[in-house]
């Protein structure tokens, strides 16, 4: 535990409101708006732990695990910079014990969306927020509303098995160009980065439909993949775009509920999210 500033000698789980903002490193602006909010929960008296930690658990691929960003020097600064207490970076080695043989499943809304096409994904996440929550005990986390239904299976995962942690979550921050800001934007080619803005606008292009009171889901579908197609790169590939009920996540037949349109997007092998309520 790296600790920036003086707790007045109390240990970090003591004092209350002391908030978690878990991350994987290579920080940037999305996770600095998490740490603004978590520092306004936490206050004068409080304190702002941040966590960074790749978690091994969710990579579904080696590769992916092998080529993430890791800028551990520039994170520490940027939390400096932004008032954090303390940085929890613990090595895989540290965090899991070598015979580690539990892990937490999420079974309804880990099914949808990502976990279509990333199998055991939201099993990592959950196990290792779990473990964090466990062993920070902190009294809020902070998660980003970019990762929507990372933040609805933690809700989740804290109602069901009683965590005693407030949950609290941040819309995107983007890019002028309206891209969500991601540690893997880093690993875009420029002209890749260029057409990504288009996943946004196709997004925003069928929030406007809701305006009109349309309620069926192929017009919303409909829409948002024309945007997404129309002159696009050959190399960008539509993972899913879905139109699910914001709640439960599932596939929903009319938008008479709220709603969140949500989509994976792949450039190569970078995979961007992004999703917009409607
Ligand atoms: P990571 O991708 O580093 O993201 C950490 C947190 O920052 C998540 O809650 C994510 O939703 C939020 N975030 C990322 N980009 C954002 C943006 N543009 N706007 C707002 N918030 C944004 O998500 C993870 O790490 C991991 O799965 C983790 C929860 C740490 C568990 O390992």
């Amino acid at each position: 535990m790296i600790q920036f500033s003086s707790l007045d000698g109390r240990p970090l789980d003591q004092p209350s409101p002391s908030v978690l903002v878990p991350t994987m490193g290579a920080l940037h602006e999305g996770h600095a708006a998490l740490i603004r909010r978590g520092r306004e929960i936490a206050g004068h008296e409080g304190n702002v732990t941040v966590s960074i930690f790749l978690n091994p658990l969710q990579f579904n691929s080696s590769s992916d695990l092998a080529t993430y960003p890791r800028t551990l020097e520039a994170d520490l600064l940027l939390c400096r910079g932004l008032g954090v207490d303390a940085v929890y970076a613990p090595s895989p080695e540290e965090f899991y014990g070598a015979d580690h043989s539990i892990s937490i499943v999420e079974n309804s809304l880990s099914r949808a969306l990502c976990g279509t096409t990333r199998p055991g994904h939201f099993e990592g996440v959950c196990t290792v927020v779990l473990k964090l929550l466990n062993t920070l005990r902190p009294s809020d986390a902070i998660f980003g509303k970019k990762d929507y239904q990372q933040l609805a299976i933690i809700k989740r995962l804290v109602r069901d098995l009683g965590v005693p942690v407030r949950i609290h979550g941040v819309e995107t921050v983007r890019e002028p160009d309206g891209l969500a800001l991601s540690s893997r934007n880093l690993m875009l080619k420029p002209e890749h980065r260029k057409d990504a803005s288009r996943i946004y606008g196709a997004l925003l292009s069928a929030q406007d439909i809701r305006e009109t009171g349309e309620q069926r889901r192929e017009v919303y579908l409909q829409t948002a993949r024309k945007h997404l197609v129309e002159n696009a790169l050959s190399e960008m590939g539509i993972e899913y775009l879905e139109l699910v009920d914001r709640e439960t996540l599932a596939p929903l037949a009319k938008v008479t509920r709220p709603a969140l349109l949500a989509t994976a997007i792949t450039y190569d092998k970078v995979r961007l999210i992004d999703n917009i309520e409607i």
